[in-house]
C-alpha cells in the first residue's frame, strides 16, 4: 500500500487521528509492513517472545482462544498490544481470516511513540475497556 494510502487511513484511526501528517510519516517510517496470507496465525498464543504490535492496514483477523472464535478485526483496529504493555507471553492466536496487510511496530517503536505522544496510551486504554466491557458481556451471556 502507498504511504499515502496509509496516511489517511491512520488519520481515520482514534489512535493516530489527531497526529500531524510530518508525525505519521515518522510513524512510516519506524513501522514495518507486513503481508499476510490467508489462514497463517500472525500471533501464537503462548509465545513468550512477543515484540510486535500490529495495525491492520486491509484484510480482516481473528482472536482466537483456544478453538473459540473471541472477535474479528478490520482495518484501522490493531492487536498485539497486550504482551506488550505487560511482557507475559501472548494472550491469545490472531490467525489472518484472508490476505491481510498490517504495519508493525515493535515494542520499543511503540515506548518511543508513547513518550513522545502519551495520547496513543490513552487511546490504547479506550479500546483495552472496550474489549474488557465485550469479553465481560460475552461471559455473562
Ligand atoms: P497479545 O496478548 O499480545 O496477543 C494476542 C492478542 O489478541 C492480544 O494481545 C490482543 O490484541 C488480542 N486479544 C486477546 N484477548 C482479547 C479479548 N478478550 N478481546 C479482544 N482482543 C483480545
Amino acid at each position: 500500500m502507498a504511504s499515502a494510502e496509509v496516511v489517511k487511513l491512520l488519520k481515520g484511526t482514534p489512535m493516530f487521528g489527531q497526529f500531524t501528517e510530518k508525525e505519521l510519516d515518522a510513524v512510516l517510517r519506524t513501522a514495518k509492513q507486513r503481508v499476510f496470507e490467508p489462514g497463517s496465525t500472525i500471533v501464537r498464543e503462548g509465545d513468550p517472545g512477543g515484540v510486535g504490535f500490529y495495525l491492520i492496514t486491509s484484510g480482516q483477523v481473528e482472536v482466537r482462544k483456544g478453538k473459540k472464535a473471541v472477535l474479528k478485526l478490520g482495518v484501522g483496529e490493531f492487536f498485539g498490544e497486550m504482551a506488550l504493555i505487560d511482557e507475559a507471553p501472548r494472550s491469545a492466536d490472531v490467525v489472518a481470516l484472508e490476505k491481510t496487510d498490517c504495519l508493525m511496530l515493535t515494542r520499543w517503536d511503540l515506548r518511543g511513540l508513547i513518550a513522545t505522544y502519551p495520547d496513543i496510551a490513552l487511546k490504547m486504554l479506550t479500546e483495552l475497556a472496550r474489549r474488557l466491557r465485550n469479553t465481560t458481556q460475552a461471559l455473562s451471556e
